[in-house]
This record gives C-alpha cells, structure tokens and sequence, in this order.
C-alpha cells in the first residue's frame, strides 16, 4: 500500500512516498481502507518533534513511528477475530492517538481507541472535522466557559478550525457572537453565523469599550493581560495554545477568583467522554445541518504541500488528505 512516510523530525520536505506492507489486523485491532486523513497543526508538531517535551512521548531522536496522520474517516475492510460492535463495510471515523498511521492507503486502529460508525446522513469529509475543532471547542465553551443563553462570546482565531466550531457552537448555546478574523476571512466567518465580525488587523479590539462574558482565543494570539480590558467581572478568558502561567494555574488547580484564565488540554481526554461528545456534535450536524468550514483537499503525495500549508498559519477551517485517486469518487 501507498504510505505518506516521516523518516525523521523536520520540515516537510523530509516526507517520502513508499510503498510498504499492508497491515493485518490482531485479534482487536480493525482494518480502515482510510478515505480521508486530517493535516492539523498538531499533526505538523509531530512532524517537528516540537515542543521538544513532546518527544517522551513519540521518539527521542527520531519519531516513533513513521507513518503520522491521527485522525482519520473510512471504511472496515477487516476485523481482528475479537473485535465486537464493528462489520466489514462499516464507514467509520476516528483518532488513533499517538500510533498515530492514517497518511496511508490502510491503518489497523484498535478497537478501545476512538472510532465511531459515521451516520447514514453525515458525509465521511465532515464528520472527521469534529474530532479536531469539535471536540476541541465543546470541552472549552461548555466545560471552562459554562457558556450561556445571551452571553458576549469573542472568538479570536474564527476562521480557523477550533475558532470555526468554537463559533458554531456559542450559536448553538444561543450566545451573541464576534468573530475575529483578518480582513479576507470576513466574509467566510459571517457565514458561520456570527454577529459581528472584527478585523484584527483593522481595529485593535483589546482597546474596545465592549465586554465579552467569554472570549475564546482559538489561535494562541493575545493574552490573558491585554483582554483583561474587555472582559466582563467575572469572564472567562480561553485558550487552547497554553503559556507557562495559564498551565501552572490549571497544573495547579489554582482558584482564581473574578476574571478567569482559563486552559485545557482536550486532547487528552478519556476515550469515553470523547465517545460522549462526538455524540452530541454528530447530533448537531444532524438536526442543525451544521456544515463544518472545509478549505483545501490534497492527495496523499501531496502530503508535503499539505503540512506546508497548514504549518503556514492561515488556513480556513480544515485541511484534509483524501486518497480518492484522480478521476475516482470516494465511497461517500
Ligand atoms: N488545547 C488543546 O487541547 C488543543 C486542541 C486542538 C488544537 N489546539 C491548538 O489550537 C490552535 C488552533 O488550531 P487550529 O487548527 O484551529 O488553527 P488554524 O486553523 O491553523 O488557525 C489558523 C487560522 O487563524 C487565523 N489567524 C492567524 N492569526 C490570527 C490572529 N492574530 N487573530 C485572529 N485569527 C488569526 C488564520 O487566518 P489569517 O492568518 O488570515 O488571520 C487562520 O484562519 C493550534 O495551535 C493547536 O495546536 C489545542
């Protein structure tokens, strides 16, 4: 089978094509023909080996495993003989965490892992968008945020994948949303629902007399010191890109009285509230027609162009692998 390999940590020229054996399901382990893989910026640090901590876990001195790609949506071609809940045919989505092997043509994820049958009315390109920005945002607005009907959110970073959910969902809680994005992406995040758009390279929107009952920085791009300017008594300011002083008060547990700085790691959930929120979120695109905002498809052996692009910062929601040949449909 074609595999997107990662030889060692780098920039992302050092990915190879090869072509390598196709793996063979153990007793609970399930084979996926992969469909679609996610490129995220996560994927891109496993890639670097960078934050160097990173590298307890995935190789030293060079990656642990060498075909990356975490999340993926497909089909099962086969199933280990103790492998139970799962048919051949099943579509399927999910996140094989750090064996990470979705940038190939098959991968063998276990069975405790996170995979989940896609919904007969859920599209494969859809559905694996939520095991990134989805379950990223939830966990943030719902869980640190306690986000509520009528409240000010500002979502910095709108145009991007967790910025994009992070705004579709304060619409689903019924919030009063800002979105803030660059002057191009105005247009793509007003689609999204928002209620108001801010342009952060037009209006410096830490000096707005304007408060936000929760401002969600999706991008890791302002601080908790200037929007304390724009927050409500008793906000929340959220931030999915961790700096020292935010990790040690949640290491820490720190009680923080009035204005609150606030960090998670979602990622590193358990695989059963992930189950439990992945629910919800394919409910959400069920009865809400929810369209998750999609930018650039590339091949397999465009995998190089892919991590290119995403590392670049400026990508429009999610960026996907598809190894449909040219001229082939996926099967959904
Ligand atoms: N804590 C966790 O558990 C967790 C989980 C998942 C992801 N993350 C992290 O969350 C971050 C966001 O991930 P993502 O995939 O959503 O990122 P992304 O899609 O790559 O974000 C890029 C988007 O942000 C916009 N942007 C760049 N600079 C901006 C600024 N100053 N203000 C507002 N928008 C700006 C870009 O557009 P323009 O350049 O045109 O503005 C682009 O649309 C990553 O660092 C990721 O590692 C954390």
């Amino acid at each position: 089978m074609k595999a997107s390999i990662c030889p060692k940590y780098g920039t992302p020229d050092i990915i190879v094509m090869k072509d390598i054996a196709k793996p063979t399901p153990k007793e609970n382990e399930i084979l996926v023909k992969i469909e679609y893989a996610l490129v995220s910026p996560s994927d891109c640090a496993f890639r670097t080996g960078k934050p160097w901590i990173a590298r307890l876990f995935s190789g030293l001195f060079k990656p642990r495993v060498s075909v990356h790609g975490e999340m993926y949506a497909g089909v099962i071609e086969e199933l280990g003989s103790n492998v139970e809940d799962f048919n051949v045919g099943d579509r399927v989505y999910g996140s094989n965490g750090m064996k990470l092997g979705s940038y190939a043509e098959y991968s063998c994820v276990k069975d405790t892992t996170v995979i989940r049958k896609i919904p007969d009315k859920i599209e494969s390109k859809h559905i694996i968008t939520l095991l990134d920005g989805g379950i990223t945002a939830l966990p943030f607005l719902r869980d640190k945020g306690e986000i509520k009907q009528g409240q000010e959110v500002l979502v910095i970073g709108a145009s991007g994948s967790v910025g994009s959910f992070g705004v579709l969902l304060a619409k689903h809680f019924q919030a009063n949303v800002t979105g803030v994005c660059s002057t191009t992406n105005i247009e793509l995040v007003k689609t999204l629902g928002c209620d108001d758009v801010i342009d952060y390279t037009m209006v410096d929107y830490t000096k707005l007399d304007k408060e936000y009952d929760i401002i969600f920085d999706a991008v890791g791009k302002s601080s908790f010191g200037d929007c304390k300017n724009i927050l409500s008594k008793e906000g929340r300011y959220l931030r999915t890109v961790p700096v020292l002083s935010t990790m040690l008060k949640a290491v820490f547990k720190k009680k923080q009285k009035g204005k609150k700085d606030l960090f998670a790691a979602t990622g590193l959930r358990k695989p059963h509230q992930k189950h439990q929120d992945l629910e919800f979120l394919e409910e959400l695109l069920i009865t809400e027609n929810i369209k998750p905002l999609m930018d650039k498809e590339f091949s397999l052996e465009d995998n190089i162009k892919a991590q290119k692009y995403v590392e670049g910062g400026h990508k429009k929601g999610n960026v996907l692998i598809s190894m449909k040949q040219k001229g082939e449909k996926n099967d959904s």
